[in-house]
């Protein structure tokens, strides 16, 4: 299922018309597709099916909470970086058996809290966490389940900012550092290993990367067991990517066969923590459009969206594909590429308000002739958009929108003025 397509030229999210929404909920305005998010959670349990997969959405791309509840009502685990997270999975129903706790710095109080919560293991990122986990979870007399992360060094081939599994990134222990620090984990009773984890990237859209991560996790995995500990599962992280222009990532079924091979042949279960590939496409971002002008030859686009709805342009160079959310008659649809030129369009910069040259959605982009009024869609838009909004030049944050068919429910409201100086005290 498509979940935005376009029905006599309005854009739909499911069953209903955008453009109602944006005139209901305001713009800037976040729509998700729920069909859309539960189909891919069910594509990524298929694909997986051989190795027993354990899915844990990492919360962190999106974590409305009620994108949450959903995943939760069908059976979805969770990966949390932090006690906000844990506690978004909690108020959202999450089973905490399903829970990884993740994350290169986790405090004593965010170790106490996932330990309470009963979570199914920690990803442990350096021998100092090791030791804090250990202590923690002996003075509550407990056992904390861990999973060691282990920086394969492979390339993922994906934006510097992105990419965690080379040796370079601080994510993680290089191989032979993670078996001296599991040799050391054999002497800590309050510790379990039960498993081992890499994360080596995100938007990766080839599926070599996994292949060889892979590879090098299935001899650590042997290791790790020869030592005596009880490796049941295999944490392969997350990464997937996905079409921001039309075709450019791999498929799940790919990724899985890239992966499926070593996990069976260590027998372990399989965790895996994808974000962006649920939540990525099954979001758009609506705005509207303020003021149109002409600067020399270049032609800016100003709409009420900006870097601090969604920073991904302004931080990563990243492109997300733009279209009027009415497209005007005659228009041909737009190239697989959304760069080239198309017939009866101009090129624009697509902006926001805020003070900076750096608040842009989108440079030198063919759309048709827009005016004051118009809506545009902002797509790719799911995850790392709300969950990375600011209140930059004391920008109230958008309004979120799950559509479920013909329903929609507003799960997040606009923040108002109020909100925005409600932390602020002694005045
Ligand atoms: N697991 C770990 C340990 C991670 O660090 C991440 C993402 C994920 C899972 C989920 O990765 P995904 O499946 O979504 O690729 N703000 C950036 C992305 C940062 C990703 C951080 N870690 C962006 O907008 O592209």
């Amino acid at each position: 299922m498509e979940p935005f397509q376009y029905r006599d030229r309005q854009l739909y999210c499911e069953d209903v018309p955008v453009a109602e929404l944006a005139a209901r909920f305001g713009t800037p305005l976040y729509v998700y597709s729920q069909s859309a998010i539960l189909e891919t959670l069910n594509s990524l349990r298929s694909a997986f099916a051989d190795v027993d997969p354990l899915v844990c959405y990492s919360v962190k791309a999106n974590s409305n909470l009620g994108i949450l509840k959903v995943m939760a009502e069908h059976g979805s685990g969770f990966d949390v970086v932090s006690g906000g997270e844990l506690h978004r999975v909690k108020l959202a129903g999450g089973d905490p058996e399903r829970i990884v706790f993740a994350g290169v710095g986790k405090t004593d109080d965010e170790i106490v809290a996932g330990l309470e919560a009963g979570v199914l293991m920690f990803n442990v990122e350096s021998e100092g966490e090791l030791e804090a986990i250990a202590r923690v979870a002996a003075a509550m007399n407990r056992v904390a389940p861990i999973a060691l992360r282990v920086n394969p060094d492979v390339d993922p081939r994906t934006h510097r900012y992105t990419s965690t599994g080379k040796k370079e990134s601080k994510f993680g222990m290089d191989i032979e550092r993670s078996l001296r620090v599991a040799e050391a984990a054999l002497t800590m009773s309050s510790v379990r290993m039960i498993g081992m984890h890499m994360h080596i990237g995100s938007q990766i859209t080839t599926t070599e990367p996994y292949a060889g991560a892979v590879a090098k996790g299935v001899e650590v995995i042997g290791r790790l067991r020869r030592m005596g500990h009880p490796i049941e599962w295999y944490n392969m992280g997350g990464g997937f990517g996905i079409a921001y222009k039309k075709s450019e990532a791999r498929s799940i079924a790919e990724f899985a066969a890239a992966i499926l091979p070593g996990v069976k042949a260590v027998g372990c279960r399989l965790a895996i923590e994808p974000g962006r590939v649920i939540a990525g496409n099954a979001g758009i971002l609506v705005s509207r459009v303020l003021y149109t002008k002409q600067s020399g030859d270049k032609r800016f686009l100003i709409q009420d969206a900006a870097m601090n709805d969604l920073i991904r342009p302004a931080l990563y160079e990243s492109f997300h594909r733009i279209w009027p959310v009415v497209a005007t008659p005659g228009l041909p649809a737009p190239p697989d590429d959304f760069e080239a030129a198309i017939p009866g369009t101009e090129p624009w910069d697509v902006v926001g308000p805020v003070c900076e040259s750096g608040d842009f959605l989108a440079k030198d982009r063919f759309l048709p002739q827009l005016d004051r009024g118009d809506l545009i869609a902002i797509f790719s838009a799911g995850a790392y958009g709300m969950v990375m909004a600011s209140n930059y030049n004391t920008r109230p944050r958008a309004a979120e929108v799950l559509v479920a068919l013909r329903q929609s429910r507003l799960v997040r409201r606009r923040e108002t003025y109020e909100d925005l100086v409600s932390q602020e005290i002694g005045m």
